[in-house]
């Protein structure tokens, strides 16, 4: 028996949103490709947004009210973890904490990094100064990695202790095999995930775009030289 409990929008966010941070971190050592940079931390940052909406009002095991957060079903969760106790259909009380944490700190780096690029090219200063922002944006996109890692530590013991439920593959086909309600897309779910398609790709072409001062430029490579040289 299988039941369908991630519809394409979630899947599809899945993909791009792992694609997409990978590709922003690592750009974000890059100096001299910060234009790109700017356009996969966008998207990062532009996929979660739509992704807090659908939390909203998206389909059954996809909204926050589906996320068991409270104590009450963590300690539910650890106690039969290792026994066939209760089964959670969509995530389980661990992962819908990790998920939240990974939203909230993915939304709060894509904006500081927008802001500290501002203030860097003296287009916008909202009276944070640079260190702070600098601090502020290198801190939450370490803390989106270590939920990654803790996320897919997860997904490998999800996968060596509860193999019968399927939920690696449930990322890529949506089912898992378990009795439970089929989640169902209705037509405004079809209209969201159009836009949930288009406008990510949008921001992200905007951002490639920003003017960078070219002396900020220089001195930032510049810089990164005279570290790396010092290092030898
Ligand atoms: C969730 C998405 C993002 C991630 C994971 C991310 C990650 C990073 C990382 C790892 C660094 C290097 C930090 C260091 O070691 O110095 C960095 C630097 C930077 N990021 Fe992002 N970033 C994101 C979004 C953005 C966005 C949307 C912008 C601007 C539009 C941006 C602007 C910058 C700037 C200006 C720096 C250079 C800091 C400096 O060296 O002065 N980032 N980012
Ligand atoms: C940078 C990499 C990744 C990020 C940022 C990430 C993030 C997430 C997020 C936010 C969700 C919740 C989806 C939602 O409710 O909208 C999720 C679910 C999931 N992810 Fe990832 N993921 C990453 C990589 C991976 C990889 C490489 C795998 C598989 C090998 C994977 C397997 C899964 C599975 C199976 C679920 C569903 C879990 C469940 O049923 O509770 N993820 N991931």
């Amino acid at each position: 028996m299988t039941s369908y409990i991630w519809t394409a929008p979630t899947r599809i966010f899945h993909w791009l949103l792992a694609v997409g941070f990978t590709v922003a971190f690592i750009l974000g050592d890059f100096d001299n490709l910060s234009n790109l940079h700017f356009a996969f931390g966008a998207f990062v940052g532009v996929l979660i947004f739509f992704r807090i909406l659908f939390g909203l009002f998206g389909p059954i095991y996809s909204t926050f009210k589906d996320f068991p957060i409270g104590l009450k079903s963590q300690r539910e969760f650890i106690h039969s973890f290792f026994s066939k106790g209760k089964i959670f259909a969509g995530h389980n009380p661990a992962a819908s904490v990790i998920m939240l944490g990974i939203f909230f700190v993915g939304i709060i780096c894509s904006v500081s990094g927008y802001f500290l690029y501002a203030n860097e090219n003296n287009v916008l200063n909202i009276g944070i100064n640079e260190d702070s922002l600098e601090e502020l944006h290198e801190i939450t996109a370490n803390l989106f990695l270590i939920l990654v890692a803790i996320h897919l530590l997860g997904i490998l013991a999800e996968t060596l202790f509860h193999k019968k439920t399927g939920t690696l593959k449930s990322i890529f086909t949506g089912y898992k095999n378990i009795e439970s309600k089929n989640a169902k897309l209705n037509g405004f779910h079809k209209i969201f995930l159009v836009l949930w398609l288009i406008i990510p790709f949008y921001v992200s072409y905007l951002a490639y775009g920003l003017p960078v001062n070219p002396k900020e430029q220089e001195n930032k490579i510049e810089n990164n030289e005279n570290y790396d040289y010092d290092d030898d």
